[in-house]
């Protein structure tokens, strides 16, 4: 693991994508070179006593001038004081950001068949991690589909940069305003039970969401990697606030910030 950097970056750009979705575009071309998908960096929103603590974000995309890396992406919802903060900053204002950070996810090289799994606001590392996978498969026949859900239409972003990655989309709503009417589960269950069966289900959401993906592959014995999601303080093993219990014997507590964000499901007590 490369050591994480703590910097003051330059923001590129900071647009609204739907109500309460903000995209922000940072130069780092030192962090983003060695991120990979599924780390994260936690980001001061302001240079102030008020709030204390920095908020974790994925790393959602690369930015690129030609073959240099010049930064990157992260995608956020506006949920409380640190978001809000952090949506009303401009292009050209710094922020203080440290990173990468924790394990991401592992992208093996004989991958045919992906499945990607996302609520909500679960979208953001699901990009870098689809870019990096459709690389590493260039040259040979490859597969991904993404099972998408939100409560309403509004929570689906970025459909259109998986389609221009080649992505099959299955999308899905609670309220039924766009694509399939109820939880993103239900049609990846119909899916594995057509004869479907991918190499790996990548997901990223909220916690009953993963709870249940992991009772739907473990039936179809389908591996995973799951990105979680915790409170964090520190994101880099200091303050003990992200652990979460795990199922193996000797490592009773796991921290979310240094052993994961990403775990094999088998490894979390649910
Ligand atoms: C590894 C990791 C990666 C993340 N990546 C992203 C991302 O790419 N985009 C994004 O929008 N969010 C992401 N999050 C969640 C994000 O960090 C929180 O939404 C953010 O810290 C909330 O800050 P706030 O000050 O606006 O809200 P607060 O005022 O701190 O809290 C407002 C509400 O949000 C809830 N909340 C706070 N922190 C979290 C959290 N970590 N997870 C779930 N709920 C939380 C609180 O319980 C409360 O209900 C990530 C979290 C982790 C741990
Ligand atoms: S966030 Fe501090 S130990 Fe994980």
């Amino acid at each position: 693991m490369t050591m994480p950097l703590q910097d003051t970056v330059k923001i590129l750009w900071n647009e609204e994508q739907a109500p309460s979705y903000f995209k922000m575009g940072l130069a780092a071309p030192e962090l983003a070179r060695t991120a990979t998908p599924g780390q994260f960096v936690m980001v001061r929103v302001r240079d102030s006593i008020d709030p204390m603590l920095r908020r974790p974000f994925s790393i959602h995309n690369l930015l690129k001038d030609g073959g240099n890396v010049r930064g990157f992406e992260i995608l956020y919802k506006v949920v409380g004081k640190g978001t809000k903060i952090l949506s009303e900053l401009r292009a050209g204002e710094y922020l203080s950001v440290l990173g990468p950070l924790g394990n991401g996810f592992t992208c093996p090289k004989d991958l045919q068949n992906v499945f990607l799994v996302a609520g909500g606001i679960g979208i953001a590392p699901l990009y870098y991690l689809t870019s990096v996978l459709e690389f590493i498969a260039r040259n040979r026949p490859f597969w991904c589909t993404l099972f998408f859900g939100g409560r309403a239409a509004d929570d689906i972003l970025c459909k259109e940069a998986f389609q221009i990655l080649g992505v099959d989309i299955k999308l899905s709503t609670e309220n039924g305003s766009l694509g399939y009417k109820g939880l993103v589960t239900s049609p990846l269950e119909k899916e594995l039970a057509s004869g479907e069966r991918p190499d790996i289900i990548y997901a990223c959401g909220p916690k009953p969401m993963l709870k249940e993906i992991y009772q739907i592959a473990a039936s179809h014995d389908i591996p995973c990697q799951f990105s979680l999601e915790a409170v964090m303080a520190c994101g880099f093993g200091a303050c003990l606030g992200c652990a979460i219990k795990g199922t193996k014997k000797g490592s009773k507590y796991l921290h979310v910030c240094m052993e994961g964000p990403v775990f094999d499901p088998k490894l979390i007590e649910w």
